[in-house]
Protein backbone atom coordinates (compact mmCIF):
# COMPACT_ATOMS: atom_id res chain seq x y z
CA UNK A 1 0.00 0.00 0.00
CA UNK A 2 0.80 3.55 -0.17
CA UNK A 3 1.83 3.84 4.08
CA UNK A 4 0.91 7.49 5.03
CA UNK A 5 1.85 8.72 1.40
CA UNK A 6 -1.24 10.04 -0.76
CA UNK A 7 0.11 8.09 -3.80
CA UNK A 8 2.46 5.69 -4.80
CA UNK A 9 4.66 8.30 -6.75
CA UNK A 10 5.57 10.40 -3.92
CA UNK A 11 5.91 7.34 -1.80
CA UNK A 12 8.54 6.48 -4.48
CA UNK A 13 10.01 9.80 -4.26
CA UNK A 14 10.61 9.27 -0.76
CA UNK A 15 11.91 5.77 -1.23
CA UNK A 16 14.92 7.04 -2.60
CA UNK A 17 17.49 7.05 0.11
CA UNK A 18 16.68 3.75 0.69
CA UNK A 19 16.86 2.08 -2.58
CA UNK A 20 19.66 3.57 -3.82
CA UNK A 21 21.70 2.45 -0.65
CA UNK A 22 20.09 -1.15 -1.42
CA UNK A 23 21.44 -1.04 -4.92
CA UNK A 24 25.10 0.41 -3.99
CA UNK A 25 25.16 -2.65 -1.31
CA UNK A 26 24.59 -5.23 -3.89
CA UNK A 27 27.54 -3.84 -5.92
CA UNK A 28 29.85 -2.79 -3.50
CA UNK A 29 32.10 -4.30 -0.93
CA UNK A 30 31.93 -3.47 2.65
CA UNK A 31 35.45 -4.67 3.72
CA UNK A 32 37.00 -3.20 0.59
CA UNK A 33 34.86 -0.47 -0.76
CA UNK A 34 35.64 -1.61 -4.06
CA UNK A 35 32.57 -2.22 -6.50
CA UNK A 36 32.36 -5.73 -7.74
CA UNK A 37 29.40 -6.53 -10.89
CA UNK A 38 28.76 -9.88 -11.01
CA UNK A 39 30.96 -11.89 -12.90
CA UNK A 40 30.56 -11.24 -17.24
CA UNK A 41 31.42 -14.34 -19.53
CA UNK A 42 33.49 -11.37 -21.60
CA UNK A 43 35.90 -8.82 -20.79
CA UNK A 44 34.06 -5.62 -20.26
CA UNK A 45 37.71 -3.64 -20.43
CA UNK A 46 38.25 -5.12 -23.70
CA UNK A 47 34.63 -3.27 -25.32
CA UNK A 48 35.23 -1.13 -28.44
CA UNK A 49 31.74 0.60 -28.60
CA UNK A 50 28.90 0.51 -26.02
CA UNK A 51 25.57 0.75 -27.79
CA UNK A 52 22.91 1.79 -25.39
CA UNK A 53 18.83 1.54 -26.15
CA UNK A 54 15.88 2.21 -23.96
CA UNK A 55 12.78 4.58 -23.64
CA UNK A 56 11.76 7.36 -21.78
CA UNK A 57 13.22 7.99 -18.15
CA UNK A 58 15.11 4.70 -18.79
CA UNK A 59 16.65 6.58 -22.34
CA UNK A 60 17.32 9.57 -20.17
CA UNK A 61 19.55 7.21 -17.87
CA UNK A 62 21.54 6.15 -20.97
CA UNK A 63 22.30 9.62 -21.84
CA UNK A 64 23.65 10.01 -18.30
CA UNK A 65 26.00 7.01 -18.62
CA UNK A 66 27.01 7.85 -21.59
CA UNK A 67 28.97 10.99 -20.38
CA UNK A 68 30.46 9.11 -17.50
CA UNK A 69 31.51 6.41 -19.81
CA UNK A 70 32.85 8.70 -21.91
CA UNK A 71 34.92 10.55 -20.02
CA UNK A 72 35.68 8.55 -16.85
CA UNK A 73 36.51 5.38 -18.65
CA UNK A 74 37.04 6.42 -22.15
CA UNK A 75 35.15 4.23 -23.88
CA UNK A 76 32.69 5.17 -27.11
CA UNK A 77 28.82 5.35 -26.71
CA UNK A 78 25.80 5.52 -28.65
CA UNK A 79 22.35 5.97 -27.08
CA UNK A 80 19.21 5.69 -28.85
CA UNK A 81 15.81 5.40 -28.26
CA UNK A 82 14.83 1.84 -29.19
CA UNK A 83 11.68 2.69 -31.19
CA UNK A 84 13.98 4.60 -33.61
CA UNK A 85 17.55 1.97 -33.36
CA UNK A 86 15.71 -1.41 -34.30
CA UNK A 87 14.32 0.43 -37.81
CA UNK A 88 17.25 1.92 -38.93
CA UNK A 89 19.25 -1.30 -38.87
CA UNK A 90 22.46 0.34 -37.43
CA UNK A 91 25.52 -1.74 -38.14
CA UNK A 92 27.49 -2.74 -34.91
CA UNK A 93 30.86 -3.25 -34.41
CA UNK A 94 32.43 -6.30 -33.77
CA UNK A 95 33.96 -6.43 -30.02
CA UNK A 96 30.71 -4.34 -28.93
CA UNK A 97 28.49 -4.81 -26.57
CA UNK A 98 24.84 -3.57 -25.91
CA UNK A 99 23.14 -2.55 -23.24
CA UNK A 100 19.52 -2.25 -22.43
CA UNK A 101 18.15 -0.54 -19.82
CA UNK A 102 14.49 -1.15 -18.56
CA UNK A 103 12.31 -0.67 -15.27
CA UNK A 104 9.92 -3.05 -16.55
CA UNK A 105 12.05 -5.34 -18.03
CA UNK A 106 9.05 -5.47 -20.51
CA UNK A 107 9.22 -2.58 -23.45
CA UNK A 108 8.30 -3.76 -26.23
CA UNK A 109 10.71 -1.60 -28.34
CA UNK A 110 13.40 -2.15 -26.19
CA UNK A 111 13.24 -6.36 -25.97
CA UNK A 112 13.20 -6.14 -30.28
CA UNK A 113 16.17 -3.54 -29.94
CA UNK A 114 18.22 -6.68 -27.53
CA UNK A 115 16.69 -9.22 -30.38
CA UNK A 116 18.05 -7.09 -32.84
CA UNK A 117 21.88 -6.50 -31.31
CA UNK A 118 21.87 -10.30 -30.59
CA UNK A 119 21.38 -11.15 -34.23
CA UNK A 120 24.85 -8.45 -34.97
CA UNK A 121 26.94 -10.57 -32.51
CA UNK A 122 26.67 -8.03 -29.18
CA UNK A 123 27.28 -9.11 -26.02
CA UNK A 124 23.93 -8.26 -24.20
CA UNK A 125 23.92 -6.26 -20.89
CA UNK A 126 20.60 -4.83 -19.42
CA UNK A 127 19.84 -2.94 -16.96
CA UNK A 128 16.45 -3.99 -15.61
CA UNK A 129 14.46 -3.59 -12.15
CA UNK A 130 12.02 -6.67 -12.54
CA UNK A 131 14.02 -9.43 -12.26
CA UNK A 132 11.67 -11.86 -14.01
CA UNK A 133 11.12 -10.02 -17.08
CA UNK A 134 11.79 -10.87 -20.63
CA UNK A 135 14.67 -8.49 -21.38
CA UNK A 136 16.54 -9.98 -17.90
CA UNK A 137 15.79 -13.84 -19.42
CA UNK A 138 17.42 -12.79 -22.92
CA UNK A 139 20.38 -10.86 -21.56
CA UNK A 140 23.57 -12.51 -21.11
CA UNK A 141 24.59 -10.48 -18.07
CA UNK A 142 21.73 -8.97 -15.51
CA UNK A 143 22.69 -6.05 -13.06
CA UNK A 144 19.65 -5.37 -11.08
CA UNK A 145 18.27 -2.26 -9.72
CA UNK A 146 17.04 -2.72 -5.76
CA UNK A 147 14.43 -0.33 -6.05
CA UNK A 148 11.23 -2.79 -5.43
CA UNK A 149 8.07 -2.75 -6.98
CA UNK A 150 7.20 0.87 -8.95
CA UNK A 151 3.48 1.24 -9.11
CA UNK A 152 3.44 5.00 -10.02
CA UNK A 153 3.74 5.51 -13.95
CA UNK A 154 6.00 8.29 -14.02
CA UNK A 155 9.29 6.36 -13.11
CA UNK A 156 10.98 7.74 -9.99
CA UNK A 157 12.95 5.26 -8.07
CA UNK A 158 13.73 3.26 -10.65
CA UNK A 159 15.90 5.84 -12.80
CA UNK A 160 17.77 7.00 -9.65
CA UNK A 161 18.51 3.58 -8.80
CA UNK A 162 19.42 2.93 -12.59
CA UNK A 163 21.80 5.63 -12.74
CA UNK A 164 23.30 4.14 -9.38
CA UNK A 165 23.85 1.41 -11.22
CA UNK A 166 25.30 2.68 -14.32
CA UNK A 167 27.91 4.74 -11.83
CA UNK A 168 28.71 1.68 -11.37
CA UNK A 169 29.31 0.09 -14.34
CA UNK A 170 31.24 3.00 -15.66
CA UNK A 171 33.90 2.94 -12.76
CA UNK A 172 34.40 -0.95 -13.77
CA UNK A 173 34.90 0.28 -17.37
CA UNK A 174 36.95 2.40 -16.69
CA UNK A 175 39.14 -0.14 -14.12
CA UNK A 176 39.37 -2.89 -16.46
CA UNK A 177 40.44 -0.87 -19.40
CA UNK A 178 42.93 1.05 -17.21
CA UNK A 179 41.73 4.77 -17.75
CA UNK A 180 40.68 5.55 -14.37
CA UNK A 181 42.93 5.52 -11.81
CA UNK A 182 42.99 4.00 -8.08
CA UNK A 183 42.57 7.45 -6.52
CA UNK A 184 39.56 8.55 -8.93
CA UNK A 185 37.52 5.09 -8.24
CA UNK A 186 38.01 6.11 -4.55
CA UNK A 187 36.56 9.48 -4.84
CA UNK A 188 33.63 8.09 -6.90
CA UNK A 189 32.99 5.69 -4.64
CA UNK A 190 33.02 7.46 -1.84
CA UNK A 191 30.80 9.87 -3.36
CA UNK A 192 28.51 7.27 -4.09
CA UNK A 193 28.11 6.34 -0.62
CA UNK A 194 27.43 9.85 0.73
CA UNK A 195 24.15 9.59 -1.39
CA UNK A 196 21.39 8.16 0.35
CA UNK A 197 22.31 10.67 3.28
CA UNK A 198 22.58 13.40 1.08
CA UNK A 199 19.01 12.32 -1.13
CA UNK A 200 17.67 12.33 2.15
CA UNK A 201 18.08 15.94 2.81
CA UNK A 202 17.14 16.77 -0.52
CA UNK A 203 13.89 15.62 0.54
CA UNK A 204 13.61 17.74 3.77
CA UNK A 205 12.52 20.36 0.90
CA UNK A 206 9.27 19.25 0.24
CA UNK A 207 7.16 22.20 1.71
CA UNK A 208 9.51 24.55 0.22
CA UNK A 209 9.32 22.70 -3.42
CA UNK A 210 5.52 22.63 -2.82
CA UNK A 211 5.20 26.15 -2.48
CA UNK A 212 7.00 26.87 -5.80
CA UNK A 213 4.92 24.38 -7.33
CA UNK A 214 1.88 26.70 -6.85
CA UNK A 215 3.52 29.17 -9.02
CA UNK A 216 3.83 26.59 -11.82
CA UNK A 217 0.80 25.45 -12.13
CA UNK A 218 -0.79 27.64 -14.35
CA UNK A 219 1.84 28.22 -16.86
CA UNK A 220 1.04 27.04 -20.00
CA UNK A 221 5.32 25.94 -21.19
CA UNK A 222 7.96 25.52 -18.79
CA UNK A 223 11.17 25.08 -19.92
CA UNK A 224 14.18 22.93 -18.14
CA UNK A 225 17.97 24.14 -18.88
CA UNK A 226 20.90 22.11 -18.09
CA UNK A 227 24.67 21.28 -19.09
CA UNK A 228 26.83 18.63 -19.50
CA UNK A 229 25.17 16.11 -16.89
CA UNK A 230 22.78 18.76 -16.02
CA UNK A 231 21.21 17.95 -19.70
CA UNK A 232 19.26 14.89 -19.27
CA UNK A 233 18.08 15.73 -15.81
CA UNK A 234 16.49 18.64 -17.29
CA UNK A 235 15.05 16.68 -20.38
CA UNK A 236 13.77 14.29 -16.87
CA UNK A 237 12.59 17.42 -15.21
CA UNK A 238 10.38 17.66 -18.21
CA UNK A 239 8.91 14.71 -19.11
CA UNK A 240 7.99 14.00 -15.66
CA UNK A 241 6.03 17.50 -15.09
CA UNK A 242 4.66 16.61 -18.86
CA UNK A 243 2.98 13.36 -17.94
CA UNK A 244 1.56 13.48 -14.87
CA UNK A 245 0.48 17.68 -15.08
CA UNK A 246 0.01 17.77 -18.48
CA UNK A 247 2.03 20.92 -19.03
CA UNK A 248 4.41 21.46 -21.76
CA UNK A 249 7.54 21.42 -21.02
CA UNK A 250 11.16 20.90 -22.84
CA UNK A 251 14.10 20.24 -21.64
CA UNK A 252 17.09 21.83 -22.87
CA UNK A 253 20.61 22.06 -23.24
CA UNK A 254 21.40 25.76 -22.23
CA UNK A 255 23.95 26.54 -24.49
CA UNK A 256 21.53 25.79 -27.42
CA UNK A 257 18.90 28.65 -25.79
CA UNK A 258 20.24 30.77 -28.47
CA UNK A 259 19.69 28.73 -31.49
CA UNK A 260 16.33 29.26 -30.91
CA UNK A 261 13.78 28.48 -27.36
CA UNK A 262 15.17 31.95 -26.13
CA UNK A 263 12.31 32.99 -28.42
CA UNK A 264 9.78 31.47 -26.42
CA UNK A 265 10.53 33.05 -23.10
CA UNK A 266 8.46 35.70 -21.67
CA UNK A 267 7.32 36.73 -18.20
CA UNK A 268 4.64 33.62 -17.99
CA UNK A 269 7.19 30.77 -19.14
CA UNK A 270 8.95 29.70 -15.64
CA UNK A 271 12.55 28.48 -16.45
CA UNK A 272 13.65 25.54 -14.01
CA UNK A 273 17.89 25.80 -14.28
CA UNK A 274 19.65 23.04 -13.03
CA UNK A 275 23.27 23.54 -12.10
CA UNK A 276 25.48 22.64 -9.70
CA UNK A 277 28.91 24.51 -8.91
CA UNK A 278 30.73 22.08 -11.09
CA UNK A 279 32.91 23.45 -14.31
CA UNK A 280 30.33 24.47 -16.53
CA UNK A 281 28.51 26.69 -13.78
CA UNK A 282 29.62 29.97 -14.99
CA UNK A 283 28.19 28.72 -18.63
CA UNK A 284 25.11 27.95 -17.32
CA UNK A 285 24.68 30.68 -15.03
CA UNK A 286 25.72 33.27 -17.85
CA UNK A 287 22.95 31.85 -20.08
CA UNK A 288 20.25 31.96 -16.77
CA UNK A 289 21.31 35.90 -16.94
CA UNK A 290 20.07 35.86 -20.78
CA UNK A 291 16.53 34.21 -19.57
CA UNK A 292 15.99 36.13 -17.25
CA UNK A 293 17.10 39.48 -19.17
CA UNK A 294 14.38 39.06 -21.57
CA UNK A 295 11.79 38.31 -18.48
CA UNK A 296 11.67 34.53 -17.63
CA UNK A 297 10.99 33.32 -14.16
CA UNK A 298 13.93 31.21 -12.86
CA UNK A 299 14.08 28.74 -10.91
CA UNK A 300 17.63 27.88 -9.88
CA UNK A 301 18.32 24.90 -8.44
CA UNK A 302 22.12 24.98 -7.05
CA UNK A 303 23.91 24.77 -4.11
CA UNK A 304 25.63 26.83 -1.55
CA UNK A 305 28.14 28.57 -3.35
CA UNK A 306 25.95 28.78 -6.88
CA UNK A 307 23.12 30.40 -5.24
CA UNK A 308 25.74 32.88 -3.38
CA UNK A 309 27.15 33.90 -7.22
CA UNK A 310 24.17 33.99 -9.18
CA UNK A 311 21.23 33.19 -6.86
CA UNK A 312 19.72 36.81 -7.23
CA UNK A 313 18.91 36.63 -10.61
CA UNK A 314 16.87 33.76 -10.00
CA UNK A 315 12.75 34.29 -8.46
CA UNK A 316 13.27 31.65 -6.38
CA UNK A 317 16.21 28.76 -5.63
CA UNK A 318 16.39 25.72 -3.63
CA UNK A 319 19.78 24.82 -2.08
CA UNK A 320 21.62 21.49 -3.14
CA UNK A 321 23.85 19.83 -0.60
CA UNK A 322 27.22 20.56 -2.82
CA UNK A 323 28.26 16.95 -4.04
CA UNK A 324 30.89 15.46 -6.25
CA UNK A 325 29.98 16.19 -9.97
CA UNK A 326 29.76 12.81 -11.06
CA UNK A 327 26.72 12.04 -8.64
CA UNK A 328 25.16 15.76 -9.02
CA UNK A 329 22.60 13.83 -11.93
CA UNK A 330 21.21 11.52 -9.38
CA UNK A 331 20.86 14.13 -6.45
CA UNK A 332 19.20 16.56 -8.62
CA UNK A 333 16.71 14.31 -9.86
CA UNK A 334 14.71 14.48 -6.74
CA UNK A 335 13.56 17.69 -6.71
CA UNK A 336 12.68 17.87 -10.17
CA UNK A 337 10.46 14.64 -9.11
CA UNK A 338 9.17 16.71 -6.38
CA UNK A 339 8.27 19.78 -8.36
CA UNK A 340 6.74 17.99 -11.27
CA UNK A 341 4.44 16.18 -8.36
CA UNK A 342 3.59 19.10 -6.77
CA UNK A 343 2.32 21.03 -9.41
CA UNK A 344 -0.16 17.61 -10.71
CA UNK A 345 -1.27 17.56 -7.00
CA UNK A 346 -1.92 20.83 -7.36
CA UNK A 347 -3.86 20.68 -10.82
CA UNK A 348 -5.52 17.66 -9.29
CA UNK A 349 -4.76 15.07 -11.90
CA UNK A 350 -4.18 11.30 -11.59
CA UNK A 351 -0.59 11.35 -10.32
CA UNK A 352 -0.23 7.79 -10.27
CA UNK A 353 -2.75 7.20 -13.14
CA UNK A 354 -2.16 9.79 -15.47
CA UNK A 355 -3.93 9.88 -18.90
CA UNK A 356 -2.81 8.01 -21.73
CA UNK A 357 -0.36 6.32 -20.19
CA UNK A 358 0.56 2.77 -19.46
CA UNK A 359 3.04 1.61 -16.86
CA UNK A 360 4.96 -0.81 -18.98
CA UNK A 361 4.57 -0.38 -22.75
CA UNK A 362 4.24 -3.79 -24.56
CA UNK A 363 2.87 -2.86 -27.74
CA UNK A 364 5.09 -0.60 -30.58
O1 LIG B 1 9.98 -0.13 -18.12
P1 LIG B 1 10.85 0.77 -18.95
O2 LIG B 1 11.97 1.41 -18.18
O3 LIG B 1 11.38 0.07 -20.19
O4 LIG B 1 9.89 1.93 -19.46
C1 LIG B 1 10.35 2.93 -20.33
C2 LIG B 1 9.38 4.09 -20.41
O5 LIG B 1 8.12 3.64 -20.86
C3 LIG B 1 9.22 4.81 -19.06
O6 LIG B 1 10.43 5.24 -18.53
C4 LIG B 1 8.27 6.01 -19.22
O7 LIG B 1 8.88 7.01 -20.00
C5 LIG B 1 7.90 6.55 -17.83
N1 LIG B 1 6.46 6.68 -17.72
C6 LIG B 1 8.54 7.88 -17.51
O8 LIG B 1 8.17 8.36 -16.26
Amino acid sequence: GKGNYAHFMQKEIFEQPAVIGDTLHSFINPATQAIKLPDMPFNIGEATRLTIVACGTSFYAGLVAKHWIERYAGLGVDVDVASEFRYRCPPLPKGGIALFISQSGETLDTLAALRYAKSKGQKILSIVNVAESTIARESDVVLQTFAGPEIGVASTKAFTTQLTVLACLAVTIGRENGTLSKEAEAAIVHALTELPKQAAEVLHHDEEIRQLALNIADARDVLYLGRGLGYPIAMEGALKLKEISYIHAEGYAAGEMKHGPIALIDQSVPIIVIAPSDELFEKTASNMQEAAARGGRVIFLSDAQGLATVGDIASATVELPKVADFVAPILYTIPVQMLAYHVAVHKGTDVDQPRNLAKSVTVE
